[in-house]
């Protein structure tokens, strides 16, 4: 099954993710609608690597349920950034400490099946997110 990783370093990675992700979310058989959530949530998340933390990667792995054989895609965002002091805090809808929207993290949030925010300040963060293909 597919696994790749995605360099993140430059606002430009953004756009390639982005693609990438839609790319491979078509391939496995999502529907567009689906595609889109996965575009968006990447575009979202790989932003606030590039913004907050300057440089990672996301980890694409396509994903089969063992019980029923369902697909899915999971997306590991990470980054050896400075990390969020208040997880809880920065899921909050409008919370920001970089004068954005503070849509970002909770947005994402809304549009995937399974997502984990974990960060460790002066470690870095990952935030894991799957969608399955229902
Ligand atoms: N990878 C990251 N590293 C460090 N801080 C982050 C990271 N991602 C998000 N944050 C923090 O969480 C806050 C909320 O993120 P988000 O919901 O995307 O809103 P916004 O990017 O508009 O501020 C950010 O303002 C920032 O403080
Ligand atoms: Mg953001």
């Amino acid at each position: 099954m597919l696994s790749k990783s995605i360099a993140l370093d430059r606002e430009h990675d953004i756009a390639v993710a982005r693609n990438e992700v839609r790319l491979i979310a078509a391939q496995i058989g999502f529907r567009l609608t689906d595609q889109t959530r996965l575009a968006t949530v990447t575009s979202e998340l790989a932003r606030n690597i590039i913004k907050y933390a300057v440089r990672g990667r996301v980890i694409v792995n396509e994903m089969k349920r063992a019980a029923t054989g369902a697909s899915g895609l999971r997306l590991i965002f990470e980054d050896e950034g400075p990390g969020i002091p208040d997880t809880d805090l920065a899921m909050r809808d409008s919370f920001t400490t970089g004068g954005g929207l503070g849509k970002g993290l909770p947005g994402s949030r809304r549009l995937v099946d399974e997502f984990t925010l974990e960060s460790t300040p002066g470690a870095g963060t990952r935030v894991t997110v799957v969608r399955w293909i229902n």
